[in-house]
């Protein structure tokens, strides 16, 4: 059968058999299925699904597709790592990352990049100048072997089926998907070789499923197919209803990165007041759950509260933010831009790229934060350029909001809650509508900020 009897077969909800995905796989990799018909067939499986069955071999042909990396056996059992569905705000991995690779772990973390109106690991890092993602395995293993951790994405060798599947998922509405969605994740974490791999599957307003019920079959669905190829999976159900932090866009996620892996705030003098110290909390306390979980799997801790301890000393005597001094380095910085950039000192703005202007948006009305909306949040960003709308298309890194307010803050009329950061000559009308509508102001006190995101393990 061709690749377009293949399209049709799917559109008519009929099962492909293991050949005939192999086929599609295969002809993504060495050019001979063009990207229409790649988009094509995506689309047909966004309405009409794949089964389990379909799409477990949609994931080992997708592994299949490059190289799997291989470890030394003394590390066996210390090789980990988590992966999230996408969220607004999700900066957990530039912070997680360095800090598990002092905890006696290693991570060799391949990732991706924004997809819809949610960032990506990938497209954050590449904010600091010189910073590369794209290796070949040696220096994968390399960077793995000298800092203990490493954030690629994929290459040629590494899941390259995934590489052009993922960008044009991302620009051809077929990102919601479960079952492109879970071979994306479990075939990018298959091809690490990983021993331990944590998931963060997101629910709510701003994950890419929204409904809890639903975002738990595809969590379930990841952990099936993950521990069947041999990798142990668990996965965290958390919510993405309000954006993580306080940073959303490239730059300005770096920036609160670094601030969370530096232990002392040097503007606050109470941690509960710092509007940047609420925000590290929030990220913070998800690293810690995640973390905490993969350091326990992999018997470096006995319980979570050990885990956190571990965690907080690794920021605390600044191994963290030296460990990812050394990763940027590794993956390209000057060790001066790094330096700069990571001295606990600065504001850490230090050689990133900034958007030409900053304009602080008001809240009309006095009263107590209710919601801020992270999926409107996301989509603003997206418009002021922080993500792509066609495959091939240059993000701009400076460009993103800072709240300047959390959850349940008391706030008066004409207070800035939010400032954009843009490159445009003025802040684009849909963007001030999108975020105008993203915050709710009520008169009465929000009682119910239950502070964890976790809703199920
Ligand atoms: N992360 C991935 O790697 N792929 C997806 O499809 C969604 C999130």
């Amino acid at each position: 059968m061709g690749i377009v009897d293949l399209i049709k077969k799917k559109a008519k909800g009929q099962a492909l058999t293991e050949d005939e995905i192999a086929r599609f796989v295969e002809g993504i990799v060495d050019g001979t299925v063009s990207e229409a018909q790649i988009g094509a067939m995506l689309m047909a499986i966004k309405w009409k699904e794949l089964d389990k069955k379909e799409t477990r071999c949609l994931t080992r042909c997708m592994v299949n597709s490059g190289d799997v990396l291989t470890w030394p056996d003394k590390w066996r059992g210390s090789m980990v790592d988590k992966h999230s569905t996408g969220g607004v705000g999700d900066k957990i991995s530039l912070v997680l990352v360095p800090i598990l690779a002092c905890c006696d772990v290693k991570v060799p973390m391949v990732s991706g990049r924004g997809l819809d109106h949610t960032g990506g690991t990938l497209d954050k890092l590449e904010a600091i100048p010189g910073v590369s993602v794209e290796f070949d395995i040696d220096s994968i293993k390399s960077m793995v072997e000298d800092i203990g951790c490493c954030i690629v994405g994929q290459t040629e060798s590494l899941v390259p089926a995934d590489k052009q599947l993922y960008a044009i998922r991302d620009v051809t509405d077929t990102v919601d998907n479960n079952s492109l969605i879970a071979s994306s994740v479990v075939s990018k974490k298959a091809s690490e070789n990983v021993d331990f791999l944590i998931l963060d599957v997101k629910c709510g307003k701003a994950a890419v499923i929204q409904d809890e019920a639903a975002a738990e079959v595809l969590g379930k669905l990841m952990v099936d197919i993950s521990n069947d190829i041999g990798m142990r999976t668990m996965a965290l159900l958390t919510r993405m209803d309000h954006p993580i932090g306080l940073a959303i866009g490239n730059s300005l996620e770096v920036v609160e990165s670094l601030r969370c892996l530096r232990w002392n705030c040097p503007v606050c003098s109470d941690s509960k007041k710092c509007l940047h110290c609420r925000g590290c909390h929030d990220i913070l306390a998800l690293v810690y759950e995640l973390g905490g979980r993969l350091l326990c799997s992999a018997g470096k801790t006995q319980t979570l509260v050990e885990s956190r301890c571990l965690m907080e000393e690794k920021i605390r005597n600044g191994e963290a933010m030296n460990c990812f001094k050394k990763l940027i380095v590794a993956q390209g910085a000057k060790q001066e831009v790094a330096e700069c950039l990571c001295d606990p000192k600065t504001d850490f703005w230090a050689g990133l790229p900034k958007a030409l202007h900053s304009k602080g948006l008001k809240v009309e009305q006095d009263g107590y934060v209710h919601d801020i909306d992270a999926f409107k949040c996301g989509k603003a960003s997206w418009n002021l350029g922080a993500g792509r709308n066609k495959q091939v298309c240059d993000i701009k890194m400076g460009v993103g909001l800072e709240l300047q307010v959390c959850l349940g803050d008391r706030i008066r009329k004409g207070d800035v809650w939010v400032t954009v950061y843009y490159d445009s000559d003025t802040v684009p009308v849909e963007v001030e509508a999108m975020l105008n509508q993203a915050l709710v102001v009520k008169d009465q006190e929000l009682t119910h900020t239950n502070g964890s995101r976790v809703v199920k393990v």
